[in-house]
């Protein structure tokens, strides 16, 4: 039977709750979004985070303040600029992602394209809206099963053997709508048993793995461990690690990867350790429109998440600090793309021709 996993979005019609992922692991607490700004900043202020999260929150948000709005709304027109314009703002909130902007782009080109009644027009887009919800589950399921097998074969042990598997930042239940993507991999190892140990970096500085994923990992008593970002390579130095997977922010046509910032730490330690390193992604992840990693938009995030430790200063006063939230891991470092349509791999060229897979898988 399929273990519990935890849920960060919680929605029914006219209402929205995300959970406080500021809060976890000490509080449990559900914070009301009644609209698009609340939504914004709990997006900005990483209240809810992780790219399908992100983007799933803010359809949810459109829905409900729709829901709303809708005696306001005469015609299709109507809807169709309140939706444009509650979406390009939301749009503004995080950049990197680009499962936002991909559902931005998807719901503000349904809303242009339908006419007649106001009421008919909100009816379609909040559909749309909420149909995201239980596609991202279906997606992330289907990415651990054929992310368990790519593990598996990859690492090269008997058939069925168990693995060991090293991941960083959370890309669980947290991350979206639910199972996950890295850690839905994971998930679908323990539930075939070929799952031996999941290692978890804390991913600093948001401590996303300390916080977030270990939380996820002793909620559902997974054989877990926590170590620190600076702790993976003596790790696979002492043979520890079978395979590394990891999550996506946004993966360009040849397949360079944005992900949390250490993830190409990581990517460097598994090639010079002989560790296969998977990402992990649903294919809104995918963006053929950016050719290459230099092209991705890298979120710089405030100082004090670096100077500042549970709101007290532990980096001396005057130094100068960079931030940034994500960095992108070179094509070359990466084994396979695991999609929930299956796993993109290099071509004879050694890019992974992105775009060419999404027009032939959708
Ligand atoms: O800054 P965050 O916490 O939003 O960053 C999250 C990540 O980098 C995840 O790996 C990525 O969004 C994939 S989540 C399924």
């Amino acid at each position: 039977m399929a273990a519990p996993t935890l849920e960060a979005i919680r929605y029914s019609r006219g209402k929205l709750q995300l959970l406080d992922q500021l809060k976890l692991p000490t509080e449990t607490v559900f914070m009301d979004v009644p609209d698009c700004d609340v939504c914004w900043t709990a997006i900005k202020d990483m209240n809810v985070r992780g790219a399908p999260a992100i983007a799933i929150a803010a359809a949810l948000a459109l829905a409900v303040e729709l829901d709303g709005a809708k005696a306001t709304l005469a015609t299709a027109g109507d809807v169709c600029a309140f939706v444009a314009t509650k979406m390009d703002h939301l749009n503004t909130s995080r950049p990197t992602a680009v499962n936002l902007g991909e559902a931005v782009e998807r719901i503000k080109k349904l809303a242009a394209s339908l006419d007649g009644s106001g009421a008919d027009a909100v009816e379609a887009v909040i559909a749309e809206c909420e149909g995201m919800l239980a596609a991202d589950i279906a997606n992330n399921r289907a990415i651990g099963s054929f992310g368990a097998d790519a593990l598996c074969a990859a690492v090269g042990k008997p058939a069925g053997a168990p693995i060991r598997v090293l991941t960083h930042c959370n890309t669980g239940s947290l991350a979206t709508a639910g199972f996950g993507t890295a850690l839905g991999v994971v998930r679908a190892l323990r539930e075939t048993d070929r799952l031996e140990h999941i290692y978890c970096n804390e991913t600093r500085p948001y401590n996303q793995g300390a916080r977030l994923t270990a939380y996820e990992i002793a909620f559902e008593k997974m054989p877990g461990t926590l170590i620190c970002d600076s702790a993976a390579a003596a790790l696979m130095a002492k043979g520890k690690v079978d395979a590394v997977v990891v999550g996506a922010d946004r993966v360009a046509d040849n397949g360079d990867t944005a992900n949390k910032i250490g993830t190409y730490n990581l990517a460097v330690s598994a090639a010079y350790h002989d560790v296969p390193f998977f990402v992990a992604a649903p294919i809104s992840t995918l963006d053929p429109s950016t050719a290459k990693g230099a092209d991705i938009v890298i979120e710089d995030r405030p100082a004090t998440e670096i100077t500042h430790s549970l709101g007290k200063r532990v980096a001396a006063e005057g130094i100068d600090v960079w931030n940034p939230s994500f960095d992108v891991t070179p094509a070359a470092l990466i084994a396979g793309i695991i999609t929930e349509k299956g796993v993109v791999r290099k071509t004879a060229s050694g890019d992974f021709a992105v775009g060419k897979f999404v027009a032939e898988v959708t």
